[in-house]
């Protein structure tokens, strides 16, 4: 493979330290074989510039926390090879999210107020009985759970949709998705009644301006829309009754 020289020009900003207007940072770097953006930054920050800000974990795709803006698309930073990219490579911090500095965002936060917010646990009657034997679950059942559950919280659809970028009160689709989850959950006892109050509004299921981002931006390749379509067609139908 005859090795590029790649340009990262990075966007660097401390909210800590604001009387330094944010900017944008060009890096030079020799493309290796296999290099990813994850690649790319530590290499950066080894050699030339260890003041960098970012985030990552697992560099699997596994733990959600390198979602960037690649070249304006949010995606993950472990899983974008450079080779599928120009030469010139722009990364910006996902937006919607409270900037921690440079690349660095604090989707924890967001998250957290997501999961209370659509009271993300299984709500039932049943007392809890540490003894009882495991009980079974319809395989269809457990694999539309699964599908829900295989979120890794990245931010990536938030940070592409118009919405969210607009409306600090919509729950987004990884908001959707999580109250589908629940919604297909048989053990988990809310109405549809109750679930229209937590999703049932401009906040929720409602707030899709249909852009479908969302689906384009989701590096699991979630089915989005579709569970989008699942709530809002049972949040209608409660809604003509309400
Ligand atoms: S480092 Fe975990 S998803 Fe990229």
């Amino acid at each position: 493979m005859s090795s590029r020289k790649l340009t990262f020009n990075i966007f660097r900003y401390d909210p800590n330290n604001p009387e330094i207007a944010p900017y944008m940072q060009p890096y030079s770097l020799e493309e290796t074989e296999g290099m990813t953006i994850f690649v790319a930054l530590n290499q950066i920050r080894e050699s030339q510039d260890p003041s960098l800000k970012f985030d990552f974990v697992c560099r699997a795709a596994i733990c959600g926390s390198c979602g960037m803006l690649i070249n304006g698309k949010p995606g993950l930073a472990c899983r974008t090879l450079t080779k599928n990219m120009p030469q010139v490579i722009t990364l910006m911090p996902l937006p919607v999210f409270k900037l921690i500095g440079d690349l660095s965002v604090d989707t924890g936060s967001w998250f957290r107020h997501l999961s209370l917010k659509t009271e993300s646990w299984i709500h039932t009657e049943k007392e809890f009985n540490p003894n009882a034997q495991e009980e079974r679950m319809d395989n269809n059942e457990a694999l539309k759970i699964y599908e829900a559950e295989r979120c890794i919280e990245c931010g990536c659809c938030i940070g592409g949709c118009a919405t969210a970028n607009t409306r600090d009160d919509f729950l987004g689709a990884a908001g959707i998705n999580r109250v589908a989850r629940f919604m297909v959950d048989p053990r988990d006892e809310r109405s549809d009644k109750e679930y229209y109050e937590v999703v049932g509004s401009h906040e929720g299921a409602f707030g899709c301006i249909g852009l479908m981002a969302c689906d384009d931006n989701c590096p699991m390749e979630l089915p989005l829309q579709m569970q989008l379509s699942f709530v809002r067609r049972k949040m209608a139908l409660i809604g003509f009754k309400v």
